[in-house]
């Protein structure tokens, strides 16, 4: 503890796109301003345990991701909290604020295990933990006033002092994460992959001319986009309704707020278990989940109605916000000032007799010249220095922050080596950007392209395999300071990159499990192994 002083905070959070950040950096903020006392907030993977013994307050706040998992900012502070070595906690308070989407499973089930691992230490919970559902502003704010209420009656201002835990080097002043959005041309919406591929990605350009928004390689973009006014009507018909009838809840009328205000592609939790007590071949909504495969999956909020035999006021009661979706930007503003490029593959799929189209995907394809976004900013995942040679994986669309990094490196004519790994489907019909890129390999911003087209041949065929065959350059590079990114799907391919690189660095450095695990840990704690996943 702080010499002479009986309380000392320590803030942390871990988040994966910056809600979390921002709302423990709000904390930290309302704790200067109501008690005069200066704290940073800090990422959770920076936060020793050691520190946790010489605190007395620890305010955690936490967003979820994967599958109820840690985001990559936190998860080497929950591998040593939960380890049965962890010290006890009986001296500390703490409070957890947990963000998180209920349309998941596991909602905000990172900061649930947080709170419960915590006061299983033998720490005192200083108020209840707040669950956030989407958009945390107001909700954030006012779990702030609670815990600093409670602050302040236990600890009297003078003695107050604050335990420094180190900073980490990405430190950065607060961001404008509610942004308004504003209003943009799609200048360009161009198909990337072949007529004849089974799959359809398209690469768009918004225009930002006059909008305001200024973004770095590795940030994403919003897009607020409105549903199929087709579904739309399919369901008022399903439901009985003409449209023009206002709903409790809604200051416009019933069509409109199906257009633009709810969320009718992806079902609720609480409309699947509304239905599912409802059909009689349906598993319980929380039963074997919702991915691939399952019962659930694909299904919308049109086919529950149908299938249900649901009515007007119980769906709408059940309706969540319109989210808007996010796309990691394809661009650099070095190359490109004036708008951000996207690589978007459009969701199309039929579920038996009907054919559905993603929301966000199929507005930018098919139904609109403009789009209403706001800037994602994503401060940990940026480009190294110069000269740091980096490692990039990204199969599919996880290609795009990867052609940002390229045009970058390009821009500054960056003499740092630069590795990618990108796969997709077939050479002939989905190789994304295939001209640029080997473009880049002619001019040396890019020193090695490996690809992995996984229907060419007889077996699949996969990145994380020419990862495999390439192992003891790999490792060579990360043996000289190469920072490593991955982008693309989390489900499966984010995971089977991740057991390839605890592979490849147990193989080539001959290391054990615990040890080459302790080396990746490594990467992570450094911010030299980051992944942009969904
Ligand atoms: C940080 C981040 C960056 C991202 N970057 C990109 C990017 O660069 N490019 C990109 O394309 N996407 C990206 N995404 C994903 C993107 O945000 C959307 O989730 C995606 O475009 C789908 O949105 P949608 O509204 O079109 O589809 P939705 O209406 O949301 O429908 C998607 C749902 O449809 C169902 N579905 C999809 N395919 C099938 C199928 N074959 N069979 C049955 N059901 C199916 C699934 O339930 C799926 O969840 C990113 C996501 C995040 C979080
Ligand atoms: N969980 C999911 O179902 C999921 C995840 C991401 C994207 N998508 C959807 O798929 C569409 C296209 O997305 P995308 O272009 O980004 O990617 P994608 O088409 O899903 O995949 C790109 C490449 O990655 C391969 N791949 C599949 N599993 C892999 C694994 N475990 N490890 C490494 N590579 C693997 C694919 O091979 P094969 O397809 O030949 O196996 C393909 O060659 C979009 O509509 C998107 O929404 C679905
Ligand atoms: C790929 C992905 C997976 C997610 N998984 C979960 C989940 O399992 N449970 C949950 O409650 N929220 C989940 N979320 C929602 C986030 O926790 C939520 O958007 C949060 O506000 C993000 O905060 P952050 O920017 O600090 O990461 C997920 C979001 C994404 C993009």
């Amino acid at each position: 503890m702080t010499a002479g002083a009986s309380f000392s905070l320590i803030v942390g959070y871990g988040t994966d796109m910056g809600n979390a950040e921002d709302a423990a950096m709000m904390f930290a903020e309302a704790v200067d301003e109501s008690m005069g006392i200066t704290v940073t907030a800090t990422e959770l993977n920076q936060i020793d345990l050691a520190a946790l013994q010489d605190a007395t307050h620890f305010i955690a706040v936490t967003s979820t991701f994967g599958d109820g998992e840690f985001p990559d900012t936190a998860t080497l502070f929950w591998e040593a909290l939960s380890a049965d070595s962890a010290e006890r906690l009986e001296h500390l308070s703490f409070a957890v604020l947990a963000l998180g989407d209920s349309s998941y499973e596991l909602f905000c089930n990172a900061g649930l295990l947080l709170d419960e691992r915590l006061a299983a230490l033998g720490a005192t919970r200083l108020v209840q933990r707040v669950d956030i559902d989407g958009l945390y502003t107001q909700e954030a704010t006012a779990w702030n006033a609670e815990v600093i209420k409670v602050l302040m009656a236990a600890v009297p201002t003078e003695q107050a002092a604050v335990t420094e835990v180190p900073r980490e080097p990405a430190a950065r002043a607060v961001r404008a994460g509610a942004d308004e959005p504003v209003v943009v041309p799609v200048s360009v919406n161009r198909l990337l992959t072949a007529e004849a591929s089974d799959k359809e990605v398209r690469h768009y350009e918004l225009d930002l001319t006059g909008s305001g928004i200024g973004y770095a390689a590795g940030d994403s973009i919003a897009v607020h986009a409105t549903n199929d006014p087709a579904l739309v009507q399919q369901m008022l018909t399903a439901l009985g309704a003409d449209g023009e009838q206002t709903v409790d809840g809604h200051d416009v009328p019933l069509r409109i707020a199906l257009t633009e205000q709810l969320e009718i592609r992806l079902p609720s939790r609480a409309l699947r278990a509304l239905a599912a007590g409802r059909i009689a071949d349906a598993p319980a909504a929380d039963e074997l989940g919702d991915g691939p495969g399952t019962w659930w999956y694909g299904k919308d909020v049109l086919d529950l109605i149908g299938l249900a035999g649901l009515d007007l006021d119980e769906v709408l009661d059940t309706l969540r916000p319109l989210q808007p979706r996010d796309y990691s930007i394809a661009s650099s503003p070095l190359a490109h000032p004036d708008s951000v490029h996207l690589t978007v593959a459009t969701v199309r799929y039929a579920d038996g007799d009907r054919r559905h189209g993603g929301m966000a995907s199929t507005f930018l394809a098919d139904r609109t010249g403009s789009a209403r976004v706001h800037l994602r900013p994503n401060h940990h995942f940026r480009l190294p220095a110069p000269d740091v040679p980096i490692i990039m994986i990204g199969p599919g669309t996880g290609i795009a922050p990867f052609r940002a990094f390229l045009q970058e490196r390009a821009a500054t004519a960056a003499p740092g080596r630069a590795w990618l790994f990108f796969g997709d489907r077939r050479r002939g019909t989905d190789f994304l950007y295939g001209d640029e890129l080997e473009g880049f390999v002619s001019a040396g911003t890019l020193t090695r392209l490996d690809l992995a087209f996984s229907r060419d041949g007889q077996t699949k065929e996969y990145v994380q395999h020419r990862m495999w065959e390439q192992a003891a350059e790999l490792y060579d590079w990360l043996e000289d300071g190469a920072h490593i990114y991955v982008c693309g799907d989390a489900d499966r391919m984010a995971k089977d990159v991740d057991a390839m690189l605890h592979r490849i660095v147990a193989h080539c450095g001959q290391r054990d499990q615990a040890s080459a695990h302790a080396y990746v840990n490594d990467l992570i704690k450094n911010h030299r192994y980051l992944r942009d996943v969904y």
